[in-house]
């Protein structure tokens, strides 16, 4: 599918494990002293990742302290520029252990795996000090909270190739609480940081982590190639503002896998820019796997495409979804003024329990980045399948909006079982037994085709017989094993 992912090794973890240990404490590492350090005495942990790294060390060998009181963003920083020296070496390992580990914003570099240990915590600082202000991304123009600059994710990175962010399932705390406060007092004059953001790299991995509580996105790669995000587990309250949990943002090749997400938004945001900004960069999410995916979300989307896709969305695959206690599954958002296109999207075997609608597509989304956006740029949206779905405890199976003029078409369901909500029955003194009238379809400015769908669809999306499709080939992302490296 035209892609170019070659995750190569950079060492053999086998041939590494075997000279250690016939050098013992006089390993070839000395300099990174992880090599022969604690872990060994206990035995390795072995973990999976694109690549293994020649060279290994503990935050604590910098001086980190992991009292959950010291900041360690310089050392950090210190551990990182260190590391950078054997980027060309076959990479390094920073591995934080057991510990509350504070700090703020630091960036990643090539070559490179950060390792949290199962009980290793990164406590993100609340001190907006502690987070560098960077520009608006091109594609937005703005920052999403405010007109200003963005604070720096806390993980970040730029133009990386190869580059992990792993470990034993240890947790990343974003403390957003404080943020979160900010943001609705309307005290921000510059956008939330992010808890992990990765711009324009290729080889990308994050998995095996618990991401808490995030002061905005959780997880947002954005303009990247070869992407590969599996195993998290993200947490934040359902009441809290924009915790989406992974928002991938014009990349191409991405693979999400085995994923559990309860947030406040959006458990996963597809997105590509916003209005002018994103027309003008013209960058799409493309070729997007996503399988064994679990969702609670009930103020949001399981997945969103959109609002942002001014870029374009296009071959996006998701299988094996379940989700509970959501407001929407599948959802397009978008909007006269985003142009570009949501096409080519694939869904089968997703399972619902406890909506408000199974499907939703709002064509009509509104929020512009500023005035000086195009009402004429018109997205087009096309070929929507959705196939062996079922839903249970729903209250509107399909609320389906295109605009006006330029409907949405070509839109499939086949197979899609889904059981209404028990009205509750309101008793009335005088008219005895009140049933709510049921409105399971709402469809207007759209087209499609439908095929044993119950209940049965609104007229606009025909009883076709036509079985929906689903691309019988594989991404090459979804192709890409990962090998077993140690710590
Ligand atoms: C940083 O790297 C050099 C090797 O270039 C090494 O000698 C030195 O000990 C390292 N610093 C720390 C604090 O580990
Ligand atoms: C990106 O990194 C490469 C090599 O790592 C460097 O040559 C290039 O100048 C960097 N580009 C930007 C925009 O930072
Ligand atoms: C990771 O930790 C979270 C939070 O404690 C837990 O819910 C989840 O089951 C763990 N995942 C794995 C794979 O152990
Ligand atoms: C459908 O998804 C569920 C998990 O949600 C999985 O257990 C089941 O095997 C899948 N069925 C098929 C046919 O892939
Ligand atoms: C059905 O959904 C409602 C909320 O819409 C919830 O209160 C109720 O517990 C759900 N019932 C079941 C059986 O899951
Ligand atoms: C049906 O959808 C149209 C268009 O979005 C909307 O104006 C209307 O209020 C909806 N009807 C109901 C009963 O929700």
């Amino acid at each position: 599918m035209g892609t170019h992912s070659i995750f190569h090794t950079n060492f053999n973890v086998t041939k590494r494990s075997l000279i250690c240990f016939i050098l013992g404490f006089l390993c070839i590492d000395a300099a990174y002293p992880n090599c022969g350090g604690n872990e060994d005495l206990k035995g390795t942990v072995d973990y999976q990742a694109i690549n293994c790294r020649k060279h290994s060390a503990s935050l604590a060998d910098f001086g980190g302290k992991g009292d959950g009181k010291t900041s360690n963003t310089a050392v950090f920083k210190a551990a990182i520029a260190n590391l950078s020296k054997v980027a060309s070496d076959g990479g390094a390992q920073l591995v934080v252990s057991p510990g509350r580990w504070l700090t703020g914003s630091f960036s990643l570099i090539s070559h490179f795996t950060l390792y949290l240990h199962k009980d290793a915590v990164l406590l993100a600082s609340q001190e907006e000090s502690d987070y560098l202000l960077i520009d608006p991304l091109p594609s937005y123009g703005r920052g999403r909270d405010a007109a200003g600059k963005r604070f720096q994710s806390l993980i970040f990175g730029n133009n990386l190739t190869d580059v992990i962010v792993t470990g034993g399932n240890g947790t990343i705390e974003g403390q957003g609480e404080i943020w979160w406060k900010k943001f609705k007092s309307g005290q921000l004059h510059n956008t939330r940081p992010y808890l992990i953001e990765i711009l324009y790299s290729n080889q990308l991995q994050i998995s095996d982590l618990t991401l808490k509580n995030s002061p905005s996105w959780h997880v947002h790669p954005t303009y990247c190639r070869d992407v590969i995000i599996e195993r998290l587990t993200i947490l934040a309250p359902i009441d809290s503002p924009n915790t989406d949990g992974i928002n991938p943002d014009s990349c191409t090749n991405t693979r999400i896998r085995d994923s559990y997400v309860v947030s406040g938004d959006d458990c996963i945001a597809v997105k590509s820019g916003w209005d002018q900004y994103g027309i003008k960069f013209g960058m799409p999410t493309q070729h997007l796997s996503i399988r064994k995916f679990t969702c609670i979300s009930p103020d949001s989307a399981v997945i969103a495409l959109g609002s942002e896709m001014s870029g374009g969305i296009q071959d996006v695959r998701a299988e094996e979804i379940y989700a509970i206690n959501s407001q929407s599954g599948v959802r397009i958002k978008t909007a006269p003024g985003r142009g570009a296109y949501v096409k080519d999207i694939y869904v089968r075997n997703m399972t619902m329990n406890t909506m408000k609608y199974a499907f939703w597509m709002t064509g009509a989304y509104g929020s512009h980045p500023d005035e000086g956006y195009d009402p004429k740029a018109i997205p087009v949206i096309n070929n929507i399948n959705y196939m062996e779905i079922t839903g249970k405890n729903v209250t509107i199976v399909g609320n389906l909006a295109g605009i006006e003029g330029h409907p949405f078409t070509g839109i499939c369901m086949n197979d899609v079982i889904i059981e209404l909500a028990k009205k509750k029955i309101k008793k009335s003194i005088f008219f005895g037994e009140i049933k709510p009238k049921k409105l399971p379809w709402n469809c207007t400015d759209i087209s499609g085709t439908s095929n044993n769908v119950s209940p049965t669809p609104c007229g606009l999306l025909q009883d076709k017989k036509v079985k929906c499709s689903f691309p019988a080939d594989k991404l090459d992302i979804d192709n890409v094993e990962l090998k077993t490296c140690s710590v």
